[in-house]
C-alpha cells in the first residue's frame, strides 16, 4: 500500500515539501493552525512568492492527491508519515532559537497517535532536539514507542525550493530505526534511483549537518566580504579575486560574492542559535568565529551607509534616495533580515527621503517598514533622486539601460552593493558608479 504522509506547518519548507510529495505520486495531507493559509492552499493559493510552487499546489490540489487541514485529528488518523516543518525563528532579545512551534505541534500531534507512525523532524534545530522530542512524543502518543522519530534535515534555498526538494543534492537521515530507514527510502525513492547520496546518521549528527552547512555558507560569503574590505584599502578588485579564488576547485566560486552580505529567514538566525547552542553545550570557544562572521556582515551594512553618506556631501539630510531592491535576495518576496530594508530603513533615520521599487517584495516590505516610500517602477523609485541605491541583484537591475534612470534623477550617481551591475556601461552612460571592493 502506498505511503500516505502528511506536513505540519505550511510554510516555504511545509507547503513546497507537501506539493513535491504530492508530484512524487504520494497522497498529502498538508496541516496548519492557521485557517487562513489552509483556505488559500486548499484553493490551489501560495501566500508567498516562490517560482513553480503555485503551479505544483494547484496540479495537485485539482488531482486530488493534496489536500489541507487545520485539524490534527485528521491528520493523525491519515498519516504513516508525518513530516514536521514549522519554523524556528530567532527568540525575541536571544540569540537561541524560538522552538515554541516545534514542541507545539509535537504536543498538539502526540495525544492523537494511537498507531505505529514514523514522525520526521525536517526543521532546522539546535542540537539535541531530536531526542528531547521522541521522549516527549513516545510519553504523549497513545501508540506510545511504536511511533518512531527521525531526524530529515531540509537544505532548500528560497527561489529554488521545488528545484532543490524534488532534486536534492544529498538526503540526510538521523535515525536508529531500520524501519524508519526503510520507509523514508521509501518516500526518497526517485531521488535515491537518480544516485543522489543518502547518508544514515545519529540524530546529532544529522541536526548538524544542517547548521553546520548553513555556518560554512555564511562563512564563506563573510570571508569575501572582509576581502572586500582589503581589497577597498588597497585598490584591489573583489570581483576579480573571487574569480581567481574560485578557480581553485577546493575553493569554488560559489558563494563568494561580496556586497551587503547575507539576509534571509535561515543563515543570520541559524548560526545565532548555533553560537547559543554552542554556549549551553559548553563549547562556545568552537563557534566565536560565527561571531566574527555575524559581525563582518553587519559592518557590510554600515559601510555602504557611510559610503552613501559620503556621496551626500556628508548629511543625508534632505536628500532623495532611490533604493532598487528590497527583498534579502532575488527572485524572492522574502524581507525577513533583509539587508537592503534594514539599510533603506536606517537611512530614513538619518534624514533622507527614501523610496523604495522592489519587483516582489512591495507588499511584505511595506508592512514591515511602513514609513519608507514606496514606487510601482525603479523609474519612479529614482524621480529627483541625489543617489541611487542598488541593494538586491533582481535580473530587471542588471539588465536595466542606466539612461533610463539617467532621466529621472537630479544626480547620476548609485551605489552598487552587490557588485552585480556592469560598471563601464553605467559610467559611459555619466554615472559616478560605487561598489564594495571594486575600484
Ligand atoms: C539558505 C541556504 O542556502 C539553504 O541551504 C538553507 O536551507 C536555508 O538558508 P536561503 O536563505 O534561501 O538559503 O538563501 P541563500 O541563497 O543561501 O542566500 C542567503 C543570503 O546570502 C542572501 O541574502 C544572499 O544575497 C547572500 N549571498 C549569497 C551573498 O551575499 N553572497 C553570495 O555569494 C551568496
Amino acid at each position: 500500500m502506498t505511503l500516505r504522509l502528511t506536513v505540519l506547518g505550511t510554510g516555504y519548507l511545509g507547503a513546497t515539501h507537501a506539493a513535491c510529495l504530492a508530484e512524487l505520486g504520494f497522497e498529502v495531507l498538508g496541516m496548519d493552525v492557521d485557517p487562513v493559509k489552509v483556505g488559500m492552499l486548499a484553493e490551489g493559493r501560495v501566500p508567498f512568492f516562490e517560482p513553480d510552487l503555485e503551479a505544483l499546489l494547484r496540479k495537485h490540489v485539482e488531482t486530488g492527491r493534496l489536500r489541507f487541514t487545520s485539524s490534527y485529528d485528521e491528520v493523525a488518523a491519515f498519516g504513516d508519515v508525518h513530516f514536521l516543518c514549522v519554523g524556528t525563528p530567532q527568540r525575541e532579545g536571544e540569540y537561541a532559537a524560538d522552538m515554541r512551534f516545534v514542541d507545539g505541534v509535537v504536543d498538539g500531534l502526540a495525544p492523537h497517535l494511537d498507531r505505529p507512525c514514523l514522525v520526521v523532524g525536517k526543521s532546522t534545530v539546535p542540537v539535541g532536539t531530536a531526542a528531547r522530542l521522541r521522549e516527549r512524543l513516545t510519553s504523549a502518543a497513545p501508540a506510545g514507542d511504536r511511533v518512531e522519530l527521525a531526524w530529515n534535515p531540509e537544505f532548500l534555498r528560497e527561489g529554488f525550493a521545488v528545484e532543490d526538494t524534488l532534486r536534492p543534492d544529498r538526503l540526510v537521515v538521523g535515525t536508529d530505526s531500520e524501519t524508519a530507514e526503510a520507509t523514508l527510502r521509501e518516500v526518497y525513492a526517485s531521488a535515491i534511483e537518480r544516485g543522489t547520496p543518502f547518508l544514515v546518521t545519529d540524530y546529532a549528527t544529522a541536526e548538524l549537518v544542517k547548521v553546520s552547512a548553513n555556518a560554512f555558507l555564511a562563512t564563506k560569503i563573510s570571508f569575501i566580504n572582509a576581502m572586500a574590505e582589503l581589497c577597498e584599502a588597497t585598490g584591489a578588485d573583489v570581483t576579480v579575486l573571487a574569480d581567481a579564488l574560485g578557480h581553485d576547485e577546493r575553493i569554488g566560486r560559489k558563494f563568494l560574492n561580496a556586497g551587503l552580505g547575507f539576509g534571509g529567514g535561515c543563515l543570520p538566525k541559524d548560526i545565532r542559535a548555533f553560537i547559543a547552542r554552542a554556549g549551553e553545550l559548553g563549547v562556545d570557544q568552537a563557534l566565536s568565529f560565527l561571531k566574527e562572521v555575524d559581525a563582518i556582515n553587519m559592518r557590510r551594512r554600515e559601510h555602504v551607509i557611510d559610503r552613501a553618506r559620503t556621496l551626500c556631501g556628508g548629511s543625508f539630510m534632505g536628500t532623495r534616495i532611490g533604493v532598487l531592491g528590497a527583498t534579502f535576495k532575488p527572485n524572492s518576496d522574502d524581507v525577513r533580515e533583509s539587508p537592503a530594508l534594514n539599510v533603506a530603513g536606517q537611512i530614513q533615520l538619518h534624514g533622507a527621503q527614501v523610496t523604495v521599487y522592489d519587483p516582489r517584495g512591495m507588499d511584505n516590505a511595506s508592512k514591515l517598514f511602513p514609513t519608507l516610500g514606496y514606487e510601482p517602477s525603479a523609474v519612479a523609485a529614482c524621480e529627483a533622486a541625489d543617489l541611487v541605491l542598488h541593494l538586491t541583484e533582481w535580473p530587471e537591475f542588471r539588465e536595466m539601460d542606466p539612461s533610463v534612470l539617467s532621466a529621472v534623477v537630479a544626480e547620476r550617481r548609485i551605489i552598487d552593493a552587490r557588485n552585480a551591475l556592469d560598471p563601464v556601461r553605467w559610467r559611459d552612460a555619466g554615472w559616478t558608479y560605487g561598489s564594495l571592493g571594486r575600484p
